[in-house]
Parts: structure tokens; C-alpha cells; sequence
């Protein structure tokens, strides 16, 4: 379970920063900062799934 909930952290972190990438190239700036505060919580859950993972 928590191998996969790792997987589904990476699959939202690799979203948010096309998101990112895409709001930043349109001058987007509400959507770019929306997703870039997601994304640095999608980090904090990936880091603490692979703490507890011992990885
Ligand atoms: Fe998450």
C-alpha cells in the first residue's frame, strides 16, 4: 500500500509540474501559483511516504 501510495504521489508531482510548465508558458500566473503550492504539499506526502518506507 504504501509502495503504491508513492507511485501516486510521483504520478501527481509529474502532472503538476507539466501543469506548471504549461500556465507558466501561457503567462498563467494564478494557475501556475495554484499548482505550485499543491505541488510543494505533493513533495512533503512523497517525502514522508518514503521516510516511512526507509527509502
Ligand atoms: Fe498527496
Amino acid at each position: 500500500m504504501m509502495k503504491q501510495d508513492v507511485k501516486d504521489e510521483q504520478v501527481a508531482i509529474d502532472l503538476y509540474k507539466e501543469i506548471i510548465a504549461r500556465a507558466d508558458k501561457e503567462a498563467d500566473t494564478t494557475t501556475k501559483q495554484l499548482f505550485e503550492t499543491i505541488l510543494a504539499e505533493e513533495e512533503d506526502h512523497l517525502d514522508l511516504f518514503r521516510g516511512l518506507l526507509g527509502k
